[in-house]
């Protein structure tokens, strides 16, 4: 879900909307918004749909605002309808609220209040918090708006972002934070607040990121006063400069953020390598690494974490890591891990990746390795993200805002930083000799060039290819070693984005039971680069070809045997095993793309889907 508020000297309705179309990638089911007009009283408008839904019905409210605040929803409690879209309100109409995140408890707190006589509109847990403040108002004739706020969230667990306003305290926004990422921009004589900073880079660069427990009176006659949530201590604001541009956050000419973020590959993985590798002075710096490397070199195993596209990155790294630093890697999904009582010591080293470096539940996991005393390491894309800030060390993947829900150049920049930290490792503890080294160096130098080369060369070929792909129901997706994950990448992104049912499968597990599905009408692309079981892949191809599937190969330049049996051919440059997923992922990032563009679907926001998913 995505906040946005305001208090200031501008129109408040344009830089609510404005804030909310950039935040619609978190999130978008309904939208809502509520502005605090000149007789300091409330206008709110929500609909369910998009912020384009919420703009038709509130366009009345343009110029009429200083201060307000809106939101877009991804359903957690109650299906996405107008009555459960937010901002809601108390039950005197005084006080009201957006809110990111679950209340646990709601249900507790429900019956106290509804005891007490208070009514309830929509089934969300957000209700019953905006109804608890005015509780708390009510019952203490004493305490300010503020306060309340604060007794309230004392009572509630669970995970949160909030902003509250309050009628009788015109030009004062509360806002409070437990798991879900909150940024308050600092401008002259005006104040934002935003999920991330996206909002409002182009009025001010300098922003606090509220820490989790803490909450905010923000007012222009206050200005901004943070304290905790528990003991109500006051902090001294950390103010940050940011460094995100306009312009990145932007389309740059593309119809889509997916496919310029697919197109800025070559440089994002650049980005993610500048200043680590050297390749004239054959080293890779990487001070997160290096600062720790003993706990590394020492560990027991490395545990990695993540969820969706990252878990797949994740996976890539156990076969990196373990074929080059030789250390044990296990990859979990951190919704598994953190529910299993899994058995984590202080011997073993926990990386968790994430893109946006707020999903739930691999923060969760964090937090469980951490407690048991594991040295906890981040791969994380957003810069100064909860999971970022909760870790021992990190890498930052430096691929610039992905704004398109389906990841694309991040998972890509997330195989780079895995890859250099299993060279380093393995440099390190002897176990990849230095002419190897230097070499490997050098190839993973030149991987940009090579992404620019597929770009180039296969983009009229893929979007020629996904003409006829179309109308098709399932497709299956086959790849061996390192090219298995990519496989399973590749079928997340199809499946993603244009809603055509697909899977990913280690290529020699297909006789154990996808065969059975297929046949003429099954499309199944194999990734069968010429290093990696290439002769295995040849057989595989056979069997799908006697069952007369419909092959879509991606091979190296020159091959010859698959491409002499596949329907389609896409040609990638050849490289060493490990650097095949990132290479192969380009042309099935694509060709995702326009299958899903020629489906008429909405690529940048496919139907339920978040990109930060900040409940668990
Ligand atoms: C969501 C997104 C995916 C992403 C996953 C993990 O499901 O839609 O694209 O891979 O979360 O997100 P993270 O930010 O932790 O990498």
């Amino acid at each position: 879900c995505g906040i946005v508020g305001y208090t200031g000297f501008q129109d408040a309705y344009e830089i609510v909307i404005n804030g909310l179309r950039r935040l619609e990638y978190r999130g978008y089911d309904s939208a809502g918004i509520v502005l605090e007009n000149r007789n300091n009283s409330f206008e709110v408008e929500k609909t369910k749909g998009k912020v384009d839904d919420l703009v038709n019905i509130s366009n009345q409210l343009k110029g009429t605002a200083q201060m307000g605040m809106g939101h877009t929803r991804w359903a957690t409690h109650g299906v996405p309808s107008d009555r459960n879209s937010h901002p809601h309100l108390s039950n005197n109409n005084k006080i009201a609220i957006i809110h990111n995140g679950i209340i646990e408890n709601y249900d507790t707190i429900k019956k106290m209040l509804t005891e007490k006589g208070f009514t309830f509109k929509s089934e969300t847990d957000t209700e019953v918090l905006v109804n608890l403040i005015q509780y708390f108002m009510d019952i203490n004739a004493d305490i300010d708006f503020p306060t309340a706020v604060r007794y309230a969230l004392n009572e509630v667990y669970g995970a949160y972002a909030i902003t509250v306003m309050h009628e009788d305290y015109p030009g004062v926004l509360v806002v409070g934070r437990l798991g879900s990422p909150l940024a308050i921009g600092i401008g002259e004589k005006e104040y934002f607040i935003a999920s991330d900073a996206s909002p409002f880079v182009e009025f001010t660069k300098e922003a606090i990121y509220l820490e989790e427990g803490h909450m905010a009176t923000i007012s222009l006659e206050g200005g901004v006063d943070i304290r905790t949530i528990n003991e109500n201590s006051k902090i001294e604001p950390e103010i940050q400069k940011l460094k995100l541009s306009l312009e990145q956050i932007e389309k740059g000419g593309y119809e889509h953020f997916m496919l310029k973020e697919i197109f800025e590959q070559p440089k994002s993985i650049h980005d993610t390598m500048r200043g680590r590798l050297l390749v004239d002075e054959g080293v890779i710096k990487m001070a997160g690494i290096w600062d720790h490397v003993e706990k590394f070199k020492n560990a027991n195993r490395i545990i990695i974490i993540a969820c969706g596209t990252s878990w797949h990155a994740g996976l890539i790294g156990e076969y990196l890591i373990e074929e080059y630093a030789r250390i044990p890697v296990e990859v979990e999904y951190a919704s598994e891990f953190r529910y299993r009582n899994p058995i984590i010591t202080d011997k073993d080293v926990v990386i968790a990746i994430s893109q946006s470096g707020e999903t739930a539940d691999t923060m969760a996991a964090l937090k469980l390795a951490k407690e048991k005393g594991a040295f906890i390491y981040g791969i994380c894309n957003v810069v100064d993200s909860s999971i970022a800030r909760i870790t021992d060390a990190g890498s930052y993947t430096h691929a610039g805002p992905e704004i398109g829900v389906a990841s694309t150049k991040a998972f890509t920049a997330q195989l780079t930083i895995l890859t250099l930290i299993a060279f380093k490792l393995g440099k390190h503890n002897g176990n990849l000799g230095n002419a190897d080294f230097m070499s490997l160096i050098a190839e993973l130098d030149a991987i940009p060039k090579k992404i620019e080369d597929v770009l180039s060369s296969t983009h009229e070929l893929v979007q020629n290819i996904a003409k006829d792909f179309v109308g098709v129901q399932n497709f299956l997706y086959l790849g061996r070693g390192y090219n298995y994950p990519a496989a399973l990448e590749g079928a997340l992104k199809l499946k993603e984005i244009s809603y055509i049912h697909a899977e990913g499968y280690p290529a020699a597990e297909m006789k154990h039971g996808p065969i059975a599905l297929i046949d003429e009408n099954m499309p199944i692309v194999i990734i069968a680069p010429k290093k990696g079981h290439y002769d295995k892949i040849v057989s595989n191809v056979q069997e799908i070809k006697a069952r007369k599937g419909k092959v879509i190969a991606v091979v190296n330049r020159g091959d010859q045997q698959v491409s002499e049996m596949a329907d389609y051919v896409i040609e990638i440059p050849e490289t060493s095993e490990c650097f095949s997923p990132i290479v192969a992922s380009v042309p099935l990032q694509l060709l995702a793309y326009y299958i899903a563009v020629y489906r008429g679907a909405n690529v940048d926001q496919p139907r339920n889907l978040a990109k930060s998913v900040t409940v668990e």
